[in-house]
């Protein structure tokens, strides 16, 4: 596994037999590698932590130890998920750490976008050491590295210099999926029984709702950016866009400005809902949204999260517009 070049002729994983087959090599060269010793694997919920937990269960059981740490900028319904499938349906050693008064203290009053992805990677690091300083004999450390990333022409990871773990921390890397391509390593996924709701899921940066909650962040901001993604997400995946559009969220300025309800007047932040389509990150083209659909969003945004009057849609494509907006 010390190789990080991708063979010429290894075959691209496209079908379930495939995805077996690559299975029953690497379950072979795990145990080998590992053979008693202890593992441990940050888990975001993100598709490449979660095979490479998947494959190291199958492959060394309780010796694998996963670190889910929440930083308060997951979506809704996540860490709730990590749980559920990891320790409730795969039986893993799994530590949660509830994170999110820690960082959102930190991120007080910070508006900066590249300050605030600074903190939440250096606290993520900073969190992460603590929680390996509280174990034992731990040898290895695992990683959801895949070839892109190893390219360098990652679109996600690649050009923006935060997550990653700590180079210091003196344990041998372990990289099972380092070879594959994205595509690929969703099917392994598929293959090794993890809901098609972490398999298929759309990119999600690392910092989180932190880029999307725009400005120095507050909790009631980031309830009302977490509320109405949900509901986004819900209605995407109720009429058939969810798996069709490449990454679609919502954003909350740090702005108000003046409607009215129930007859008085409010001042409220706006939502912005972004859809975009993309082979790489690089360019993104807006999705064709139907209207009626807009509309049935605006609605129950408008009328089921708190603090918020109106709902705009980003029409502009990158460039002019990056995909996130910090
Ligand atoms: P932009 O906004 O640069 O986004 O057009 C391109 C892709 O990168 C993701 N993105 C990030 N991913 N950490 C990440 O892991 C980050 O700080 C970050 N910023 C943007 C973005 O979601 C999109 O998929």
């Amino acid at each position: 596994m010390n190789n990080s070049k991708r063979p010429e002729n290894m075959p691209r994983i496209t079908t379930q037999a495939l995805a077996e087959d690559f299975i029953t090599e690497q379950l072979r060269e795990l145990r080998g590698m590992i053979g008693g010793g202890k593992v441990l694997l940050a888990l975001s919920g993100g598709v490449d932590s979660s095979v490479v937990a998947a494959l190291l269960i199958k492959a060394v059981g309780k010796q694998l130890t996963c670190v889910h740490v929440n930083h308060g900028l997951l979506r809704k319904g996540e860490p709730e998920q990590v749980i559920e499938v990891f320790r409730g349906r795969m039986d893993a050693n799994l530590i949660y750490v509830d994170a999110a008064d820690r960082f959102l203290k930190k991120l007080a009053g910070v508006a900066d976008p590249e300050q605030k992805r600074k903190i939440i990677g250096s606290e993520f690091i900073r969190v992460f050491e603590e929680e390996a300083g509280k174990l034992d004999g731990i040898e290895f450390l695992a990683q959801g590295t895949i070839y892109p990333d190893i390219l360098e022409s990652g679109p996600v990871k690649a050009h923006h210099n935060v997550g990653g773990l700590p180079d210091d921390l003196q344990f041998k890397l372990v990289e099972p999926i380092k070879l594959l391509f994205k595509d690929e390593v969703r099917v392994v996924g598929k293959a090794l029984g993890l809901p098609d709701s972490m398999v298929y899921r759309q990119p999600f940066p690392g910092p989180g709702l932190g880029v999307r909650c725009l400005g120095a962040i507050t909790r009631d901001r980031l309830e009302a950016l977490r509320e109405s993604d949900a509901i986004l997400r819900e209605e995407f995946s109720e009429n058939g866009l969810e798996g069709k559009v490449w990454q679609y969220f919502t954003v909350v300025p740090d702005f108000k400005s003046t409607g009215v309800r129930d007859g008085k007047r409010s001042y409220d932040w706006p939502v912005i809902i972004r859809a975009v389509n993309t082979r790489d990150a690089m360019t993104a083209t807006v999705e064709d949204i139907p209207f009626a659909l807009l509309q049935k969003i605006t609605e129950r945004i408008t009328r089921e999260v708190k603090g918020v009057n109106r709902v705009l849609y980003d029409m502009t494509p990158k460039p002019t517009g990056t995909i996130e907006w910090e």
